[in-house]
């Protein structure tokens, strides 16, 4: 059993609580819209933060942003606070670091384009399958001589190289058409247009400042701005899984903690899977179940259940399902669908109480000891101790100047510094590698060297002129993970 206090989600036939030993289990929350999903988002996180855990989440109304300041009175908050029972209640705001992929309404979050690799940069392009072949022989040729690309212009060149040297890589790694590399060209050109160019660069995010714990010990709340960024589904999805598949590379193993080390919610988590490749989902479904034992947890947010893949959705073990529509066919299956997954409540119609319940309430089902999902509760959903709604720009200006983190992250880069910071930690990285080397603690081995012969091939010599153009290595082959971004350590 956990010795850190449950967090109270409200009351149904008794008081529900998600157990923080598994808040790593993941969890989902699903309910038509204005049924009560972000208030609810709203408490976890509160929840979250309250016993030190950090969380990042992705505020795609601009609401969730309300978390930064307490909430104020209201008759029908006291009304809900007295039927819960809450007794000792004190509106308070959390410590809220606000991001933004564009810059705008947050911090910028960057990163580069070595960082996060051919896999998700393919579905962020919407290549096609001979187009991204052609991508993986350039990140290839780059991750082979340890070269690390910082944004889109070095792409651009990498590709270039890759074209006019057409031939030379055919022989080597299989066809190279000119017209597909064209083709990539030109989605890249789509990507600037939707602002993305921001994105890549220096400084890229650290980790570790995602991750932080504010002076009196409460779970720094990461709030990504997602109003504009949600109409860019694809940038959106591919942002998401990055952050996710980066955390999963760096984070150690922790066996069972007695709470998550950090916790993640994604709304409208449809997006994660809508047109998504077949081997782009089953690397997320095998993320989503590996990441569980670094401590980290995942919250999935979305209208509807069968929004989610099932090999995912079986996975989430804590459950908030608000009111769902029961209009089309598709709505009552889903319903039906959604009812069977819970550990039945003899006191409960389940598929009856989908279709009935009020705003903020919902079927609660979390994990009890053992890791036994609870009965089914019909719950009446606590309110949460900051604002229910957006805050006012000057609100954010306050708190943006006022971040921990934020003269890291508010000025860009210009490309040739942005070049000696991406040398300065591929240096670190690599003089990391070599001390856990020379320690014997992991049995590493050493890129083997080639059995080269004297002469150089004509692609070894255009490679290596090319290179010569490129400064920024990282003095060894670059590791990729599953989701494809750069392996540490
Ligand atoms: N737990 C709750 N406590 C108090 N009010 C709530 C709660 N849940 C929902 N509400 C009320 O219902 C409104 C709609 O909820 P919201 O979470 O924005 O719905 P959704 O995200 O599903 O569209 C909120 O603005 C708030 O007034
Ligand atoms: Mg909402």
């Amino acid at each position: 059993m956990s010795e850190i206090d449950p967090i109270l989600i409200g009351k149904g036939e008794n008081l529900q609580f998600l157990l923080p030993s598994f808040g790593n289990r993941h969890g989902l929350i699903t309910g038509a819209t204005g049924t009560g999903k972000t208030v609810t988002l709203q408490i976890l996180a509160e929840g979250f933060s309250r016993i030190g855990v950090p969380v990042f989440l992705a505020d795609v109304k601009g609401d969730l942003a309300g978390l930064s300041q307490p909430i104020s009175p209201h008759p029908k908050i006291d009304e809900r606070l007295e039927k819960i029972g809450i007794e000792e209640f004190s509106p308070s705001g959390w410590p809220v670091v606000f991001w933004d992929l564009f810059g705008n309404s947050g911090h910028p979050v960057r990163t580069t384009i070595s960082e996060m690799g051919p896999l998700l940069l393919a579905n962020l392009l919407e290549l096609n399958d001979t187009q991204e072949g052609i991508l993986n022989i350039a990140f290839r040729i780059a991750d082979e001589q340890g070269l690390l690309l910082l944004d889109l212009e070095d792409l651009r060149a990498l590709l270039r190289f890759v074209a006019e040297n057409a031939k030379l890589f055919s022989k080597q790694y299989g066809n190279v058409s000119s017209a597909s590399v064209a083709a990539i060209q030109r989605r890249l050109l789509v990507l600037d247009q939707q602002g993305a160019e921001n994105f890549f660069g220096e400084p890229a995010l650290e980790l570790a400042d995602i991750q932080r714990v504010d002076f009196n010990g409460r779970g720094v709340i990461n709030v990504l701005a997602a109003d504009k960024l949600i109409h860019k589904p694809r940038l959106y999805a591919t942002f998401l899984l990055w952050l996710l598949s980066e955390l999963f590379e760096e984070l150690p193993e922790v066996g069972d903690p007695e709470k998550p080390r950090m916790v993640f919610f994604f709304d409208e988590a449809h997006l994660l899977f809508d047109h998504a490749p077949k081997a782009l989902l089953q690397k997320v479904e095998q993320v989503v179940r590996l990441i569980r034992s670094k401590g980290v947890g995942v919250f999935f947010v979305t209208q509807n259940p069968l929004d989610v893949p099932d090999t995912v959705l079986g996975q989430l073990g804590n459950r908030i399902q608000h009111a769902m529509r029961a209009y089309t066919p598709r709505e009552q299956k889903a319903i039906r669908a959604a009812a069977q997954t819970f550990r039945t409540n003899p006191n409960l119609d389940t598929e009856k109480a989908f279709t009935q319940m009020g705003v903020g309430e919902a079927l609660v089902s979390t994990l009890q000891a053992k890791g036994v999902p609870g009965m089914v509760d019909h719950t009446l959903i606590r309110p949460p101790t900051s604002r229910i709604g957006p805050v006012t720009e000057k609100e954010r200006d306050d708190i943006r100047t006022r971040s921990p983190v934020g003269s890291r992250y508010d000025e860009t880069l210009d490309r040739e510094s942005a070049a000696e910071i991406l040398q300065e930690r591929a240096d670190k990285t690599a003089k990391e590698i070599q001390n856990t080397d020379a320690a014997g603690k992991k049995e590493r081995s050493k890129p083997k060297a080639k059995p080269r012969s004297t002469r150089q091939s004509p692609t070894e010599a255009a490679v290596k002129s090319f290179l010569r153009s490129m400064s920024t290595t990282l003095g060894r082959e670059i590791m990729r993970g599953i989701l494809g971004v750069i392996k540490k350590g």
